[in-house]
């Protein structure tokens, strides 16, 4: 067998991405319901030794090249440098990058740094304090802003931030452009997806990309650049003579899904190639119950092969059984 990933469509997977927890200290409306997910037991999730094995098996059998960690909320382990450290000491060549809202980052970005973390993505969606607390539920703007200063002085550039663009920040959006172009961060903004708890998304509701460009269109000049890569979700602009640039991330009005580089495993160790089928393949299963490499490696291949299209506009509306939360993006 030939060390690659691919499903029935062609698409190869290059990128894996992996949830370490369900748990979140904040509650974003298009994420998470007001009282959390369940609780999972410790014994539930991989444990870091597990994550580290499955890592071995998706870069030596599968040929994935860059892995990312999720959650929930990834600081919410306390292992997280443990496994990243485990991860590099391993496959030194492999970039290693985080998914986090940046809660306690500020005390433990150093760590993450020393124990060989590549890049960091933060996800913001604004800088008003009471909007941002109505948005997340919780008011710990200075925390996050406190993690995000943290990263850039520890030396984690380019620091990303991630903003889920929606009614509510639409009219922030250009104060929050100006902010992370004072800071060197690169911004893109999210078209919300699906992929809430509490089943609220609305398909006449959501803010496009285009609808979000137009408003920034009107502080700044915006020039469109290139995509980092092919696979990259993120679409580029310059943002007047430069160094600065915005991103949007159309998954809604221009769906990547074409392109799709992208494998996941989920905190309780099943692989789930898309973000909108619930069709799964339970890895902890095989590694508990003693599976070699090759055992892991064929299933991970099975479930890819049935790898769905994408949120392909007529099943756009169902939301699937995972929400956001238990995905990590
Ligand atoms: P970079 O490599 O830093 O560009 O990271 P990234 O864009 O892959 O990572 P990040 O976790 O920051 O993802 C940003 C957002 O893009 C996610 O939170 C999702 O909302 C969206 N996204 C990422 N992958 C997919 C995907 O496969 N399908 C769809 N529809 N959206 C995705
Ligand atoms: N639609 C789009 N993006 C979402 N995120 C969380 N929920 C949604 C959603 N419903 C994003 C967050 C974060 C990443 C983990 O996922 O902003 O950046
Ligand atoms: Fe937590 Fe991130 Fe979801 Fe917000 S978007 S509830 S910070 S996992």
């Amino acid at each position: 067998t030939s060390a690659v990933l691919v499903d029935g469509l062609g698409r190869r997977a290059r990128d894996l991405r992996i949830s370490l927890t369900q748990a979140c200290n904040l509650r974003c409306r298009y994420c998470m319901p007001e009282q959390g997910l369940p609780i999972m037991p410790r014994e539930e999730l991989l444990s870091a030794d597990e994550v580290i094995r499955l890592v071995d098996v998706a870069v030596d059998d599968l040929g994935i090249g860059e892995v990312r960690l999720t959650g929930g909320e990834p600081l919410i382990r306390r292992d997280l440098e443990h496994l990243i450290e485990g991860i590099r000491t391993r496959h030194p060549e492999l970039p290693v990058a985080l998914t986090t809202n940046g809660l306690g980052l500020e005390h433990r970005a150093h760590a993450l740094a020393a124990a060989g973390l590549s890049r960091i993505n933060v996800s913001l969606d604004t800088v008003d304090r009471e909007l941002f607390a109505t948005i997340t539920r919780r008011d710990r703007l200075p925390d996050v802003i406190a993690g995000i200063d943290a990263a850039v002085a520890v030396g984690l550039a380019p620091v990303k931030i991630n903003a889920v663009a929606l009614r509510e920040n639409l009219p922030h959006a250009a104060d929050l452009l100006q902010w992370c172009l004072d800071r060197g961060l690169q911004l893109r903004f999210i078209e919300s997806m699906p992929l809430d708890a509490e089943g609220t998304w609305r398909r006449d509701e959501y803010v496009t990309a285009a609808e979000m460009l137009a408003v920034l269109g009107e502080r700044f000049d915006l020039t469109a650049i290139d995509r980092e890569d092919v696979g990259a979700p993120a679409e580029r602009w310059r943002v007047g003579d430069g160094p600065g640039t915005v991103g949007v991330i159309a998954s809604m009005t221009r769906s990547f899904c074409g392109a799709c580089d992208r494998t996941r495993i989920t905190a309780e160790g099943r692989v789930r190639p898309c973000l909108f089928s619930d069709d799964e393949i339970d890895l902890r299963a095989i590694l508990r119950g003693g599976g070699d490499d090759a055992d892991l490696a064929a299933a991970w291949r099975e479930v890819t092969w049935r790898k769905s299209p994408g949120h392909l506009p007529a099943d756009v509306l169902t939301h699937p059984r995972r929400p956001m939360g238990a995905i990590g993006g």
